[in-house]
């Protein structure tokens, strides 16, 4: 449906990409079902597997060699030696492991398992590639920021380019969690807290990593995660109870998985949470009859890390031995990291509590993805030296980082245009702790990427200047705490220069796993060294660098310039830089609300109106829908960003044609620099049997408009956008009016109108 010129685009290459997959064998195989044909030699080897090596194909575990930083990214564990899981994988205990090293090491596992084990089955090689292997894009949600999936979809592509050269068959992306809550720490790997956006970027990143071809050594296995509502944490503490209701689940968390599989997402992973009483892992209903039964999934699901083993700590199992029957009887195929279906499954079959039926759909499932991935027909196809390090960050790579990075940047304030800086002429100062340095630069969840090769902020700033000697960079302050002499070393840098730039928000673990925050805040140390700078009145942009929507306070707030940089990756420095001077004009918009006040929190732009709704601006009235002092609106909504242009809306008009509404509005450049405009239609569906959200995206479109260029932006609506989840849990078309915008963010008033459907 999605009108636009990006998604139109994108669209068609999904329908080529579906295409090609629908008529593939690969597609064939998975969609047969569980009792479907593997082939024939694969077959065979099912007929002669013990029950051991059954339970070993569904046990995956955390690489013994990895690097230290994979190490860093899941709770410590006492696993084996390298050499002892080499001996795993020889006795057929493995289907495969996680986060390992690189070509090197598959090399040496996979012979051994194709080598050394009784039924030679290959291992297979996973990894959480989240937002690149070595040439690191843009975090997630920055890269929605872009309001282009078609730019997910490349980089993704270049993504598995790089993995799957260094062995890497399957990948724990995309996250496709829905995240309303600020406080949670994981919304920066995802699309932010709107629906249709978790949708088209969850099918983008989908199209992106695994192709049209899975057998392709330049392509990986897409797992869309976590299976489900683990965004809707309670206080958006990461792990926390989710209680919602089965009409919010299927109309906001469930529509990007759907979307996902639908794009052929062959892959799934349990999520930690409980939902509504019963973890995600051990939750029958969740997979067996809404996944597997309802939607007709027939591919793989994996735990996530000791997901299964932690039931017993919700309160659901009792023993390790429960647990595995809970979560393999809820359907989940692959247990991670705990090692219980291997310790535990083969027993549960004897005594009869697990059907050796069951085992074998998960096992046929599990060398079904095998085989679709061609490891059967070659084992190493994946691994090679050489090639892994030929496609390591090449030029392409790079240049697509940077592309990426600064579509990514979103303009949220420019008073009297101080943006762009001149690119000589005047002295800058550079202050803060994200100002130079190789750290914070590709953020959170990265395995296997370096900051030592991304390029940090003073360098692309001086890269850019012609003068290099005008930019004083200074460091101020920690990032939680003060640094010693800072504040003095930034006055005096201040003072010799005519603009000041800062650099400052959350460092790359401030955001991602186990990382929720009470206070969304810039770091108080920082704040107080943009409020002491500031005090010298000199011209002032702030650059923040952020992992999720900031309450941003003070002279932050107040400063008349401000860009959300989030974590740029591997070319962070060139990136902000070309937006910085101009070389390209901001065109990212905000994916997530910035609040006005942390206590907002969880604050989204489609929430329900509330019976005592507060009048719209800024005056509270009594007995309204606010908090003490302030409006519940965002300081910068879902969908702003400002350009080097100025961009007006007129002239919206309405035309049926059959069963769809024509919307039409003119956009228009009333500045002198070139912009990028992206035009987000929302609609409100006035009264309902179920109550609606004060408003609802459901198209965007990014147009270029030279200084003093207008277009006519049309969108097509049809009746499914306008349908909800209704009282029965199914989407239900309700007679009755409707409110429609054409604006520039979701509380903007753009133009608007009304409309009946009868
Ligand atoms: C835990 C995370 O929740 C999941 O997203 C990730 O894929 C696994 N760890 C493996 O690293």
């Amino acid at each position: 449906m999605l009108d636009t010129r990006i998604s139109r685009r994108a669209a068609l290459m999904g329908a080529v990409s579906v295409g090609a997959w629908v008529a593939s064998p690969a597609r064939a195989l998975l969609q047969s079902g569980a009792g479907m044909p593997l082939p024939a030699p694969v077959e065979a080897l099912l007929a002669r597997m013990t029950l051991e090596e059954k339970a070993g194909q569904l046990s995956l575990m955390a690489a013994a060699w990895g690097g230290s930083k994979a190490v860093g990214l899941n709770p410590p564990s006492e696993g084996p030696s390298f050499a002892a899981q080499v001996e795993e994988a020889r006795q057929g205990q493995l289907t495969g492991v996680f986060n390992g090293n690189d070509a090197r090491m598959a090399r040496i596992m996979q012979t051994a398992a194709v080598s050394g084990s009784r039924l030679k089955i290959p291992l297979i090689f996973a990894a959480d590639i989240i937002h690149g292997h070595r040439t690191i894009f843009p975090v997630p949600l920055a890269e929605v920021a872009s309001f282009e999936p078609e730019l997910a979809r490349r980089t993704a592509e270049m993504a598995a380019f790089e993995a799957a050269g260094a062995g890497i068959d399957w990948n724990f992306a995309p996250m496709v969690d829905v995240a309303r809550d600020q406080r949670w720490g994981r919304g920066v790997e995802g699309a932010g807290e709107d629906v249709l956006l978790g949708k088209v970027f969850a099918a983008a990143r989908v199209r992106g990593f695994q192709g049209n071809d899975l057998r392709s050594s330049e392509r990986m296995l897409a797992t869309a995660k976590h299976f489900a509502a683990y965004g809707a944490a309670e206080a958006g503490l990461d792990y926390n109870t989710v209680d919602i209701s089965e009409r919010t689940l299927r109309e906001v968390y469930l529509p990007p998985f759907k979307a996902a599989f639908d794009a052929g997402a062959l892959s799934t992973m349990a999520a930690f949470n409980e939902l509504s009483g019963i973890p995600a892992t051990g939750n029958d209903w969740l997979f067996n009859r809404l996944l597997r039964g309802e939607w007709g999934f027939r591919g793989v699901v994996v735990s996530d890390y000791t997901g299964d083993e932690e039931m017993i700590a919700h309160g659901f199992a009792q023993d390790a031995r429960e647990a595995t029957k809970l979560a393999f009887l809820a359907g989940v195929d692959i247990s991670m990291q705990s090692g219980f279906y291997r310790k535990y499954l083969p027993e549960l079959v004897r005594s009869g509590e697990v059907s050796q039926a069951q085992v074998d759909g998960s096992v046929r499932r599990v060398l079904g993805m095998k085989a679709m991935l061609g490891l059967f027909d070659d084992p190493f196809r994946r691994i090679d030296e050489k090639r892994e390090a030929a496609r390591s960050m090449t030029p392409r790579a790079r240049a697509l980082a940077r592309e990426a990075g600064r579509k990514s940047i979103v303009l949220l304030k420019n008073e009297g245009s101080l943006l762009p800086l001149p690119r000589s002429g005047k002295k800058i100062a550079l202050i803060g702790p994200f100002a130079s340095g190789p750290q914070n630069l590709n953020g959170p969840w990265v395995v296997y990427g370096d900051d030592a090769k991304a390029v940090d902020l003073a360098t692309g700033m001086r890269a850019a200047l012609r003068d290099k000697d005008a930019l004083l960079v200074v460091a101020g302050s920690g990032v939680e705490e003060p640094l010693g002499g800072g504040l003095e070393a930034s006055l005096a840098a201040a003072r010799q220069c005519d603009i000041v730039v800062m650099a400052i928000g959350e460092s790359f673990n401030m955001s991602g796993e186990a990382q929720s925050r009470t206070e969304i805040i810039v770091p108080v140390p920082q704040q107080a060294l943009v409020e002491a700078v500031a005090a010298l009145g000199k011209p002032m942009v702030i650059v923040l660098k952020n992992g999720r929507a900031l309450a941003l306070e003070g002279a932050v707030a107040n400063a008349p310039a401000i860009l959300v940089t989030w974590f740029l990756g591997t070319e962070t420095g060139h990136a902000i830089a070309d937006v910085l001077f101009g070389a390209h004009g901001p065109s990212g918009r905000l994916p997530v609300s910035f609040p006005r006040s942390v206590g907002q929190q969880p604050y989204y732009y489609a929430h329900k109106p509330t019976g005592r709704p507060n009048p719209p601006g800024e005056r509270l009235e009594e007995y309204k829908a606010h908090f003490r002092g302030i409006t519940n609106t965002a300081l910068y909504p879902f969908g702003h960003g400002l350009t080097y242009g100025r961009i007006t809306y007129s002239e919206l008009t309405l035309a049926q044609r059959n069963d769809e509404i024509v919307v039409a509005a003119r956009v228009t450049n009333a500045g002198s620099s070139a912009a990028e405009e992206v035009v987000q239609l929302y609609i409100r569906d006035r009264t309902a049997s179920i109550t609606r959200p004060v408003r609802e995206l459901k198209a965007f479109r990014k147009v270029g408009l030279k200084p003093n260029q207008s277009e006519v932006v049309r969108f097509t609506l049809k009746r499914s956008d306008l349908s909800f989840i209704g009282r029965d849990n199914r989407p239900v078309l309700e007679a009755g009016a409707f409110d429609l915008w054409i604006a520039p963010s979701a509380e903007a008033a753009g133009v608007s109108t009304q409309f009946r459907i009868s």
